[in-house]
Formats: C-alpha cells, structure tokens, sequence
C-alpha cells in the first residue's frame, strides 16, 4: 500500500532524474582540475538544463562549498527555475539545534539564495539524536530557509524515527537519499525501497552508476583512476556479463548506452536517480536516459544478472 505524498512534497515525485555535483570541486576523489574544468562543469549544467533536468543535488562539503558556488552561480546566471537540494554534515563538534540553522545559512550563503528546495541530513552520524537534528529542520523551514526537509544514508529504523519526530511538527519526511544501482541493490532487498514507497517518502539513488562502473568505461584492463581504482578493482572482472547483457538491451532499443540503461532501470524501480556529470558528453548521454522505459521483462533480466554478478557462487 502506497501513501500519496505530502502536498509540499509532491513536486519531488514529479522529478524523474536530477544532477549529482559530488564532483563540482572535488579534487580528492574525482580530481577536478585534472582532466575536466570548470568550462567542462559549466557545459555539463547548460547541456542538462537544455535537456530538460530541473533538479540538483550537492551539499556543504562537496569540494569543502566549492560545488554549492559553483551551482549557485550557474543557476543565478541561467536566470531558470532549477529546483536544488543542499546537505548538513553532522560533524562530532556541531551539537545543537543552532548548528544546522548556521549551516544552512551559509550553504544559502554560497549558494547566493534566499532558500533552497530540500535540506538532507547527509548521514545518521551520532553523537546528536536523530530527533534533534529533527526538531532543527522543523525550525528551518518555519524560518523560510528551506521548503522541504529530507535524510540521507538513514536504514530503515533511523528513517521511521525521522519521520515520526517530523510529524510532531506537521512537517513530512520528503526524502531519504542512499547509494542504489544496479551493483548496489541492497535498499530493494532490507525493505527501505518499499518502505519508502508505502510512506510517501521520495528514495533518492545516489551513484546510480557506481561512480561511473555502469557506463561500461572501466574493465579490468581499464580501471578508473585513484580511490576509486581501488575501491573497485576486486569486481571489474565479475561485472563484465552484466555490462554485456546492458549493452545488448541497448542495442535491441535502437542504440542505449549502459549509463542510460542503468539510470532507466532506477526510475523503473520507483527512485529518482541523479548521477554525477563532469562535462557536457556525460550530462548529455545521461538526460538520454529520460522518455522512454525499459520493458518489464527487461528490468527482470538485468536484476537476475545482478544478483548473479554480485552475488558469485
Ligand atoms: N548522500 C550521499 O552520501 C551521497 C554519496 C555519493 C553521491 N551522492 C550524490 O549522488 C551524485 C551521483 O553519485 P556519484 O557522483 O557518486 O556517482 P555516479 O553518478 O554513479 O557516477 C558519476 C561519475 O561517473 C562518470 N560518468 C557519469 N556519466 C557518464 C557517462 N555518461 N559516460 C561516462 N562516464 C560517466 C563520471 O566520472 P568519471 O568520468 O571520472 O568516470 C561521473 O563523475 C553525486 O554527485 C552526489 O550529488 C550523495
């Protein structure tokens, strides 16, 4: 049973697929200014707005504020109505309600915006009740400063607790933003992505193509660069049927890349995927993903290849 969502937060149900700007300014994981600049950053939004993406995520710590400058000044220059989701860290030394008010002002600082469209809790980190931090977005947006509040990273029973500290103040829970794709299906699997669904709570997949392993780029030869190379270097060689089965699926739908096939496959589940974009080549294959869908059949035969790459016996 599904609960329609809450009037404020309908607008995020309407949204198919955003933006990620994890990489915006990121030197330490993504190696910004290396390979791609802030002209490829600057190509990469006009290419996804002409395409019709309406929706960005970032948060105060991708590239320590760089990438909410950098998206503050590409929608105030753009003069369109981008709707945009920023983040608060929990770090250990922020402990009170004031913390995450003095947070989000700077983000809105940067950002250059009076108010954004949908404040996250970025992860479930202690020591500060999950209620307090609760009680702080409900003075966030009585102050005007944000008009949705959302979690990210939060299972099943610290998103029940937000949910329910949010009702005492009337607010909606709008969102939970976690990592879901098609080598990363664990929210289908503990009941979060069903859970969700049935409260009206909008499921946010980030790393929809496993930083970057679903475009099919990357083989064991070819692994991506730095952290990421070692992250992932034990499963380039098991996911190579799936990458397979991907692009064979494409082809039968008159030439989908794998990137678009893995995206198509998170909004087939119900989620709004927003993968990261570091230049107008990637931005624009990606919003390819949108106005058609897989058939049913074909989202049964990519899950069955999933668990079978994931799950080697
Ligand atoms: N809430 C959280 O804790 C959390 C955590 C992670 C991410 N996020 C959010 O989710 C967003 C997306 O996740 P993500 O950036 O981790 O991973 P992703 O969207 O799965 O992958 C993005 C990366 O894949 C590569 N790529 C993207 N499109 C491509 C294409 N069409 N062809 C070839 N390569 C392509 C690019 O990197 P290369 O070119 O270098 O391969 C790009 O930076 C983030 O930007 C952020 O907004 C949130």
């Amino acid at each position: 049973m599904s609960t329609p969502p809450a009037e404020e937060t309908r607008f995020l149900h309407a949204i198919e697929m955003g933006l990620g700007t994890w990489a915006w300014g990121d030197r330490i994981l993504w190696n910004y200014g290396r390979g791609y600049s802030d002209e490829d950053i600057r190509a990469a939004f006009e290419v996804a707005t002409q395409e019709g993406i309406r929706f960005i995520d970032t948060a105060e710590v991708y590239g320590q504020g760089k990438s909410e400058r950098m998206v503050g000044k590409l929608i105030r220059e753009s003069g369109q109505a981008i709707l945009i989701a920023t983040k608060f860290m929990p770090f250990p030394w922020r402990l009170s309600r004031k913390s995450l008010l003095r947070a989000l002002r700077h983000s809105l600082e940067r950002l250059g915006m009076e108010r954004v469209d949908l404040y996250q809790i970025h992860w479930p980190f202690p020591p500060v009740p999950i209620e307090t931090w609760m009680d702080a977005l409900a003075e966030a947006v009585a102050a005007g400063l944000t008009r949705t509040v959302g979690v990210s990273n939060y299972n099943q029973t610290q998103m029940m607790r937000a949910y329910s500290a949010l009702a005492r103040h009337d607010i909606p829970l709008a969102s939970n933003q976690v990592k879901y794709s098609l080598l990363d299906r664990k929210i289908e699997k503990n009941g979060l992505l069903a859970r969700c669904k049935e409260l009206g709570v909008r499921l946010i997949a980030y790393s929809p193509l496993e930083m970057g392993l679903l475009t099919g780029k990357y083989t064991p030869e070819n692994p991506p660069p730095g952290l990421r190379g070692r992250r992932y270097a034990g499963i380039l060689a098991n996911i190579q049927p799936l990458l397979r089965l991907m692009t064979e699926i494409g082809q039968d739908l008159g030439g989908k890349s794998p990137a678009q096939i893995a995206l198509n496959w998170v909004i087939c589940k119900g989620a709004l995927p927003i993968p990261g974009a570091k230049n107008a080549r990637q931005a624009a294959q990606n919003a390819g993903a949108l106005g058609w869908r897989l058939s049913e059949d074909q989202v049964a035969a990519l899950d069955e290849m999933s668990d079978r790459v994931t799950q080697p016996s």
